[in-house]
């Protein structure tokens, strides 16, 4: 059956993936009126904010798209119910973190605000709406999502119906708007045709039709957590590698490039570091780990779960390596972290490798400065469980304490060494010397990210060392 085309679209979930993706659907699509919905009313608020510095997502570009769109035919509201009564389609864009307590904690995912949302989907819904599942969930969570909305069917004598699609995201954060208008490929899975190429519709307005692959609903959830893990997978292969170069003399860039001119390989997704952050690598492998030991099978489980624990190792190992460096004692000593964002042009911390080596060093005892361009203090806070950034309270003793500090120069004064560990674009033009002179001495740089020149920090005086780098063996 031929239904007319979508015309008002409902987002549920006005978060770092519903937020970008609406502005470039509305931007590329003037005909559609979309309404980005949310139950969290400070976060509309911010997505309606008049300085568009405030937006509650940084991303390149976001903000442009927001001026010529907002108002117009993107609108933020926290207006459930009345917009999703209107809308011919819904994505469903809600958070699905690992669960922490109950059955699956720590490693299925937590699904209650996907329930909550399908169930005022089917409340509330009229008419013939389309129900696309944008969120990365469990393969077969379509399975929930319509037996949900089965159970409401022609309710109060409203007549209701639903096609459900999987239409998952592979937006990375910080070139979310480049991935999105110039996305590798669009997925697209369901069971009715009638959908599929309705949907479909909407993305060729600005995508090459060649891209956009169809599957059943299985093989699309399943593949969103598939492609996240050979992501991750190769991170960590090159972390692995990583150490071996720092004991043998090898340098990991130079290993990096050889492996990746092979086009087999390939080049991207081999840079070392300080572990792979962010919301959706570190859940949708345990997703993943979660689903193949359900179904029984161990040795998929234990190959992936590999992944996620040699990542874990490189920050514990990296951190370790800072405290010997130190003379394996940090306490009351002053170190600048570089970056608390877990990538580059984002101001996300989810998962950031910053907090868990920021936590060991005040568990140690140090003095922490921590600088980055986008994240602010109160996020900080909230991550480092709620120890206040007011080194006047720290514990002479015990527990470190730590400070905010927005002038990279400033906070270098008497420090006993600086961490890198986001690869922002203003650490990579540091002026080394400068930096020397307001150190203490002996003082160390310690960069995770292999991001600035080793000659001109050792030049400068400063000691170093650097993620796979075995120069200095
Ligand atoms: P997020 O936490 O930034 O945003 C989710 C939003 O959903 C929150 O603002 C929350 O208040 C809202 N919400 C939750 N339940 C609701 C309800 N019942 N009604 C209304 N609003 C509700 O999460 P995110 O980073 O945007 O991720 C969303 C989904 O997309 C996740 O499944 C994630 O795995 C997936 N994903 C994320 C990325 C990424 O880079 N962040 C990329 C691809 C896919
Ligand atoms: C990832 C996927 O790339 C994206 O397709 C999916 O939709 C969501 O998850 P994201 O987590 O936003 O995106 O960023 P990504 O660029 O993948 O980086 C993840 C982490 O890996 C970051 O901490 C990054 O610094 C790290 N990384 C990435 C490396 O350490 N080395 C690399 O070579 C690449």
């Amino acid at each position: 059956m031929n239904r007319n085309p979508i015309k008002n679209i409902c987002c549920i979930g006005a978060g770092y993936v519903g937020g970008p993706t609406m502005a470039v659907i509305a931007d590329k699509c003037p005909d559609l009126n979309i309404y980005v919905v949310d139950k969290n009313q400070s976060r509309i608020k911010a997505w309606n904010n008049n300085d568009l510095e405030k937006l509650p997502v940084y991303e390149p570009g976001l903000k442009e798209i927001i001026e010529r769109v907002r108002f117009k035919n993107l609108f933020f509201t926290s207006d459930i119910i009345q917009n999703i009564r209107k809308a011919d389609a819904i994505f469903i864009s809600v958070n699905t973190p690992i669960k922490t307590s109950g059955l699956g904690a720590g490693k299925a995912s937590n699904l209650r605000w996907v329930e909550a949302c399908t169930k005022e989907i089917a409340e509330y819904a009229e008419g013939h709406t389309i129900v696309i599942e944008k969120s990365t969930l469990p393969v077969r969570t379509a399975e929930i999502i319509k037996k949900i909305l089965n159970s409401k069917l022609n309710k109060n004598n409203i007549r209701k119906t639903f096609s459900i699609l999987s239409n998952p995201e592979f937006l990375a954060e910080g070139t979310a708007i480049y991935d999105l208008e110039y996305p590798d490929r669009v997925l697209i899975g369901g069971e009715e045709e009638d959908a599929i190429n309705q949907l479909k519709a909407i993305y060729e307005k600005w995508v090459d039709s060649k891209k956009i692959l169809t599957t059943n609903l299985w093989s699309s959830e399943l593949s969103k957590l598939v492609a996240n893990a050979f992501l991750a997978q190769r991170i960590s292969s090159i972390n692995s590698i990583s150490a071996l170069c720092e004991k043998t003399g090898a340098d990991i860039n130079e290993v990096s490039r050889a492996v990746g001119f092979d086009s087999r390989i390939g080049a991207k997704f081999l840079k070392a570091g300080p572990g792979f952050g962010g919301s959706c690598f570190k859940k949708d492998i345990l997703n993943l780990v979660y689903l193949s030991r359900y179904f029984g099978l161990k040795e998929t489980a234990d190959f992936w779960e590999q992944v996620i624990s040699i990542n874990k190792w490189q920050k514990e190992r990296i951190y370790s390596i800072i405290v010997n460096k130190l003379f394996g004692n940090i306490t009351n000593k002053k170190i600048l972290i570089l970056g608390f964002s877990f990538k580059a042009n984002t101001n996300d911390i989810r998962e950031s490798p910053a907090i868990e080596i920021a936590q060991y060093l005040l568990s140690e005892g140090a003095n922490l400065f921590i600088n980055d361009p986008k994240v602010d203090a109160e996020q900080i806070e909230t991550s480092l469980n709620g120890i206040k950034g007011d080194l006047q309270k720290k514990d002479q003793n015990e527990y470190g304490n730590w400070s905010f500090e927005k002038d990279i120069y400033k906070a270098f004064r008497s420090a006993d060494a600086a961490i890198i560990i986001t690869e922002w674009e203003v650490y990579k033009t540091i002026n080394w010397q400068k930096a020397s002179n307001l150190m203490n001495s002996p003082a160390w740089i310690f960069d995770t990210r292999s991001i600035v020149n080793a000659e001109d920090v050792k030049s400068a005086g400063l000691e170093f060392w650097s993620v796979g780098n075995g120069n200095y063996i």
